[in-house]
């Protein structure tokens, strides 16, 4: 069994995650999408024995990374991926950048669904191309997407470009086959390219099943760019390293280019054997960290059951999306800051319309989430 209930000492200048806030010595920081678990040891040998080598030369992934990349997407989500249709690149919001730049033209229309993890919007924006956004609609606690909304925005803004994101953050939905092939033909049928940010795609819990876009059919697979990384996965984002899969070879070869134009383009010699060794090894961790986390999910639903934060049900992601909006704040996050010494992301990252959410992060030990509950449930005005 591994110890995911173990206390990790972050407190270190560089982690982003444990910055300090003036004034408060007992922060409980539950905001970025990082978790407090050490890697799995097979992922930390490889860079103990690359550091200890001490040369850290330019390096190209082989066909040992390869077997780990398809056998991990094989095994995990039944993907037959073709290693030569793969671009590593040092992140997925890169190759989300990548893919709009290569892909579409200035002023050309890319919708996103919302709430949805700001920095794919900023890409969009940022590179001078039109955002438009069809917003997921909360049936109960659950959201969907608005089929109707998303293909009358398609075809009144002459859309070129889904970027789409399962499992949803914040939203926490693993989208189903059924409705993936309802935005698919959306997408076929207005000659869209679909990008599709698969990152959070091992963290899936029970009664779900992620489906990588590109699998759903030959004719989806030929429209789709899918990126993914073990660095979500294994807690080794700050290693920076993504693979982005395009089957279609003139889409693949256009991304390629333009990712060399830039500079920023395959990866570095950690994240080539962090990712080979955690796709090679990791499955037994990733197991028992997927039912590690659904337990806390379970702890955080028990818990603020009849409380006045709404929580939204999670399929996968470890990142729990709450309404706050019946306790009346003017700024969610800022009030438990405050009042609880607990750091969540605020909604407003995910949306403008959402700044009455905040968003959990649970990976962490199951004491750290008890003590965050209880210092929740002692709040003015929780019930
Ligand atoms: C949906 C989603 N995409 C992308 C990223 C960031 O990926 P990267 O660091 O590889 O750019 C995150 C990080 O939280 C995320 O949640």
């Amino acid at each position: 069994m591994i110890d995911f209930d173990e206390i990790i000492d972050r407190n270190t200048p560089e982690d982003i995650k444990y910055e300090r806030i003036e004034g408060i010595d007992d922060l409980i920081p539950m905001w970025v999408a990082d978790m407090d678990f050490r890697c799995p040891l097979e992922v930390r040998q490889s860079l103990t024995e690359v550091a200890q080598r001490g040369v850290f030369g330019y390096s190209e992934a082989d066909e040992s990374y390869d077997k780990a990349l398809t056998g991990w997407y094989k095994r995990r989500y039944g993907w037959d991926v073709d290693p030569r249709t793969v671009i590593k690149l040092p992140g997925v919001v890169l190759g989300i950048s990548d893919s709009i730049m290569a892909l579409t033209k200035e002023n050309d229309s890319i919708l996103i669904f919302e709430p949805l993890y700001g920095p794919i919007g900023r890409a969009v924006t940022g590179s001078g191309r039109n955002l438009v956004v069809s917003d997921l609609v909360m049936k109960g606690s659950r959201y969907e997407i608005d089929l109707d909304d998303f293909e009358k925005k398609v075809r009144e803004n002459n859309v070129k470009m889904l970027i789409f994101c399962n499992p949803h953050n914040p939203a926490g939905r693993v989208w189903t086959r059924d409705e993936l092939l309802k935005v698919g033909d959306i997408c076929l049928r207005n000659h869209m390219v679909i990008v599709c940010d698969e990152i959070h795609a091992d963290f899936v819990y029970s009664g779900h099943k992620h489906i990588p876009f590109a699998s759903l059919s030959e004719e989806l697979k030929k429209i789709t760019v899918t990126c993914t990384s073990a660095t979500k996965s294994f807690n080794i984002a700050g290693i920076q390293a993504a693979n982005i899969v395009i089957a279609d070879d003139s889409m693949r070869r256009a991304v390629d280019k333009y990712a060399f134009t830039t500079g920023a383009f395959g990866l570095n010699i950690m994240g080539l054997v962090a990712t080979r060794a955690a796709y090679t090894y990791g499955d037994r961790w990733m197991d028992e960290l997927i039912s590690y986390l659904e337990g806390n999910t379970e702890l955080v639903k028990s818990r603020l059951k009849g409380t006045k934060l709404k929580v939204t049900d999670i399929e996968g992601t470890y990142l729990m999306w709450i309404d706050a909006s019946a306790m009346g704040l003017e700024d969610p996050s800022g009030f438990f800051i405050d009042k609880a010494h607990i750091k969540f992301s605020e909604g407003k990252f995910f949306s403008k319309k959402a700044g009455q959410f905040i968003r959990m992060n649970v990976a962490c030990p199951r004491s750290v989430v008890n003590e965050a509950l209880d210092r929740m449930l002692a709040v003015p005005g929780i019930r």
